[in-house]
């Protein structure tokens, strides 16, 4: 098992959160968050991880506010794609692997069949786009990395769907929720569990991972698929809430950042490559509603 040093990025984040107790068994872990290694600062960053000389680099960090990112282009550029690479280039010069993550919104949401790693990525909006762009620099950087994408994130810290339904079902007696963007929810806590797992299954006696290993891009979310207006209908019956819950199109609910219907990730590849499933949506939610 490998025993080195891991540098985590966006340690404050809901699944950087979880990781801070995942990675600890795979080596000693420097959790950074955006005070103590600020990814808008691409040389700062350079320095640190130079600095730092970790075995293992784990960026959770993202320019996450996908509305937001639409009048802030540059700064979701600087955190999503420019530190990206730049972590990747330091990898790659530390022979470091590099652990990242990504995004259902790299694609344009057409037809319903779930989205295959190789299938071709048309963000809809600027998060996507920078968040594509990220993972193009990785991989040009020549580091060993993998990057899972995954869905519709949430846990019981930071901001996410489940906390603001949990907030406004108690407020309100009537909620219009979009019923035709179809996805995964996923735990973080599943998300860093399997990250550990798989980085478990990689490292070699001695230290260090295995240069052979499948590195690459794999879709990481828990099983199944519902709308949100199906995760709101789960989270109502859990916290057993009185409020109703209206479906609505997409088209009523206009917001700056365009999202994609179809966000279905087939999580073959990491299975294939694992034998690693993440457990059904449904039952995540419970497990993390019950920790509450
Ligand atoms: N949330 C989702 O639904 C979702 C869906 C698909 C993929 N993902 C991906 O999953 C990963 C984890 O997301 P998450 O849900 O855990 O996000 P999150 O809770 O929003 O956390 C993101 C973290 O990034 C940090 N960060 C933002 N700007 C930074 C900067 N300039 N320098 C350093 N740190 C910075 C934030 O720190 P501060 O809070 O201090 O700014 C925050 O701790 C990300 O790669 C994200 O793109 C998320």
């Amino acid at each position: 098992m490998s025993r080195g040093r891991i540098l985590l990025a966006g340690a404050g984040g809901q699944l950087g959160w979880e990781l801070r107790r995942t990675l600890g068994a795979l080596g000693e872990v420097v959790a950074m968050n955006s005070a103590t290694l600020d990814l808008g600062d691409a040389e700062g960053v350079r320095r640190r991880v130079r600095d730092l000389a970790p075995s293992l680099i784990v960026n959770s960090a993202a320019y996450t506010a996908v509305d937001k990112a639409e009048g802030d282009a540059a700064r979701a550029r600087a955190v999503n794609a420019v530190a990206a690479g730049v972590l990747a280039e330091e990898a790659a010069r530390l022979g470091a692997p590099l652990v990242h993550y990504s995004t259902d919104y790299v694609f344009d949401g057409s037809g319903t069949a779930p989205w295959r790693e190789d299938d071709g990525c048309a963000p809809l909006n600027v998060y996507g786009a920078t968040k594509l762009e990220g993972e193009r620099l990785i991989a040009a950087s020549g580091c060993a990395h993998l990057i899972f994408r995954t869905s519709w994130v949430y846990g019981l810290r930071g901001s996410n769907f489940l906390l603001t339904m949990r907030r406004l079902m108690r407020e309100r007696d009537e909620l219009g929720i979009i019923a035709d963007q179809v996805g995964a929810p996923t735990w973080c806590r599943d998300l860093a569990e399997a990250t550990a797992q798989v980085l478990a299954r990689i490292a070699v006696p001695g230290g260090g991972f295995d240069a052979a290993a499948p590195w690459g891009i794999y879709h990481l979310c828990n099983t199944g698929e519902t709308s949100w207006h199906g995760f709101a209908e789960a989270i109502r019956a859990l916290d057993d809430a009185d409020v109703r819950l209206l479906p609505m199109p997409t088209h009523d609910y206009p917001t700056p950042a365009r999202r994609p219907l179809n966000s279905r990730l087939d999580c073959g590849r990491l299975e294939r490559a694992f034998g690693l499933r993440l457990r059904p949506w449904r039952e995540a939610l419970e497990l993390c509603v019950e920790n509450t």
